[in-house]
């Protein structure tokens, strides 16, 4: 798969571009906004430049990467070609669905159409699309040229053959992907980081301790050990029948609500929005 097309050049698109880009593939990014594209292309730049400063590239590959990098408002035009479409527009499923049937409508049927959506179901994704079969999840991290992983999800009507080819690809420019079983919201990584998130605006709410206190937890503690020991590989290592233990005693205790925190509506009502407004949990 040599021409990728990217839509959407917003900070995470632009990424994913540029891992294409930098492992030779020829990467068109579409937006509706030319100088959304415009600042995509400097973006692309800065991070090539800072890559080579830290010698992760050779400083000469940066213009030749770049020339591999082309930009468009028109869709049909970007798309023309492409193996690999990468949607990666606003979290709308609507706006979504109708990307998709657009591309169905443009892109030859051998072409693999992958959302990065962070939490929407690929299968309600492709409802409206003719070519279900080849639809599917890759979600990607933040900052995507950065973070390794990527899920790579089946929409219920997805092909085994999409999904491997896709692996497939993410594998060969040098990303960490997996397979998940299952279309369910969230996926695999963003349960997993958002019940983390729960219990920790629980514990502020609940004046078990401040945030800081909360992120100190982390980043002094159990953070420190989540890169070489996931927390399968933990529980085996402390035993089963300590984690049983623990769960029984415990479980009941943490926060369990399925709607957010009150508190954290208050906070965005409040328009303590965290960095972009200057105040968030800690100021
Ligand atoms: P964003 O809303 O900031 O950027 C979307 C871009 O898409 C904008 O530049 C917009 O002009 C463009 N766009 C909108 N409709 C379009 C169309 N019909 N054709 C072409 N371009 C169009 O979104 P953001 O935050 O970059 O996220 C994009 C997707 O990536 C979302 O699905 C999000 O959930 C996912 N994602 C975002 C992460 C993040 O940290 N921001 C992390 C992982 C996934």
């Amino acid at each position: 798969m040599q021409k990728i097309a990217v839509i959407g050049a917003e900070l995470m698109e632009h990424g994913i571009a540029q891992i294409f880009a930098v492992n030779g593939h020829d990467v068109t990014l579409v937006d509706l906004d030319e100088k959304i594209l415009e600042s995509a292309t400097v973006g692309i730049r800065k991070n090539l430049e800072l890559m080579a400063e830290y010698d992760f590239i050779n400083p000469e590959e940066i213009d030749t990467t770049l020339t591999r990098v082309s930009t468009t408002t028109n869709t049909d035009k970007g798309v023309n070609g492409a193996e690999f479409v990468v949607e990666a527009v606003v979290e709308n499923l609507k706006v979504k669905q109708k990307i998709f049937s657009n591309l169905d409508r443009i892109c030859p049927s051998s072409a693999i159409l992958a959302s990065n959506t962070s939490v929407i179901s690929i299968t309600e994704i492709a409802k409206e699309s003719g070519q279900k079969q080849r639809i599917v999840g890759a979600h990607f991290w933040n900052p995507p040229h950065l973070i390794p992983l990527v899920e790579v999800v089946p929409g219920d009507e997805t092909a085994s053959d999409t999904v491997d080819a896709t692996f497939d690809l993410l594998l060969s420019v040098g990303k960490h992907p997996v397979k998940v079983k299952k279309d369910v919201p969230g996926f695999v990584a963003n349960r997993l980081q958002h019940a983390l998130w729960r219990e920790a605006i629980s514990i502020i709410e609940n004046d078990i301790a401040d945030a800081a206190t909360v992120d100190e937890c982390i980043k002094f503690g159990f953070g420190l050990r989540l890169p070489a020991l996931g927390p399968m590989e933990n529980s085996d290592m402390v035993g089963t029948d300590l984690v049983l233990a623990i769960h029984d005693y415990l479980l009941k205790h943490i926060e369990s609500s399925p709607a957010p925190s009150p508190l954290l509506r208050e906070k965005v009502e409040k328009g303590e929005l965290g960095f972009k407004s200057g105040q968030g949990f800690q100021s």
